[in-house]
């Protein structure tokens, strides 16, 4: 059987008019750039790749080595394309935009560069998650002016968005709005070969995903949901359930896409507006998760329909299996 390469998929996709030429290439840079940190990733302690870089993220998070190198590494392959006005990261404070020796492009790119970021030194599956949106025309028509600004907009308006996983395979999901597909990196030939087709989450599950140890901070909606999990066949659900917890996003997600699930970083007493970033995690996520037949919300708002207010703002997030997730929001709602 002839294999689909990542380039064909996306040269059908343009031909079809899903995307133009400028998207097109800028999906295909960012895969190329999450080859490059796949490289690093594999090469561990050989690479100089363990270990902090001794300084802090805007999130006063420890910034390790392979954040700075993958953020470095989607900075330089993207910088010179022409296809982009601004990138932002979770690594940098601020929009970084296009410097003006380059031409500048109508979209804005937002990435995490390495999610799951202790698991690195560990080898646990980590990732990259990635987000586009247009560029807002200004009033005359211009290309409009790349500051933080531009990029808050809810994530409905993501025109392509998708995650790398460094795990067993390294593996490139993606949607641009029909769908979600998946590509495993062939190391034999450098190239994604598309292998998880139309990608559906079933929409019932057995299996949740969620870090326990916060459990005495949770709300009462979220405590009633994970109870009544626990309690198994004996309780209101009258099935037995399973548990993973990644503590890589990417690797979470990726099992959700895969097999189904439902996977959840709620607010709780010490993260009030939860863990996760909308702009760079939650949206991206939200996209492909609802074009994989899943859904996505906060506890009671499509995450897709949020309007952000900050580049790094964090959020609740429950995501997964679609009957799962409409379960615990409508526990919200009865709060
Ligand atoms: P990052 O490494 O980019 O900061 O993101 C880590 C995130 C996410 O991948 C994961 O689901 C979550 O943090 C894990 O949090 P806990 O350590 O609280 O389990
Ligand atoms: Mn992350
Ligand atoms: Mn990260």
């Amino acid at each position: 059987m002839r294999r689909v390469t990542l380039t064909q998929f996306l040269i059908q996709r343009q031909q079809a008019g899903k995307i133009n030429a400028d998207l097109r290439l800028l999906i295909e840079t960012v895969a190329r750039a999450c080859k490059a940190i796949s490289t690093r990733v594999n090469k561990g302690a050989l690479a100089d790749g363990h270990g902090t870089v001794g300084t802090q993220n805007v999130q006063g998070e420890v910034v390790q080595k392979l954040d700075a190198l993958s953020n470095e590494i989607l900075l330089e392959a993207n910088e010179w394309g022409g296809n982009l006005a601004a990138l932002a990261s979770e690594e940098m404070e601020n929009p970084h935009p296009i410097p003006t020796r380059f031409p500048k492009g109508e979209y804005l790119l937002l990435f995490d560069p390495l999610d799951g970021s202790s698991n690195i030194d560990v080898n646990i599956s980590v990732g990259t998650i990635f987000s586009v949106l247009r560029c807002p025309k200004a009033a005359s028509g211009e290309l409009c002016e790349a500051n933080e600004a531009a990029f808050l907009q809810p994530g409905n308006k993501q025109v392509a968005a998708g995650f790398a996983v460094y795990g067993p395979t390294t593996v490139f999901a993606l949607t641009v709005g029909d769908g979600a597909h998946g590509f495993t990196l062939d190391r034999e030939t450098y190239t994604f070969v598309l292998t998880h087709p139309e990608i559906r989450i079933p929409a019932d599950t057995a299996e949740f995903a969620i870090n326990v140890s916060n459990q005495r901070r949770w709300e009462a909606p979220v405590r009633r949901y994970i109870e009544e999990c626990l309690a198994g066949q004996d309780g209101p659900r009258g099935k037995d359930f399973n548990m993973r917890w990644v503590a890589s996003m990417v690797a979470d997600v990726f099992r959700v896409l895969s097999r189904g699930g439902i996977f959840m970083y709620p607010r709780d007493a010490k993260n009030t507006d939860g863990r996760l970033r909308l702009m760079y995690e939650a949206n991206p996520m939200a996209f492909i998760v609802e074009q994989a037949g899943g859904a996505a919300t906060d506890g009671s708002t499509r995450i897709l329909d949020l309007e952000p207010n900050a580049l790094h703002q964090r959020v609740a997030v429950i995501l997964g299996s679609k009957n799962e997730v409409e379960r615990v929001t409508a526990y919200h709602k009865k709060k």
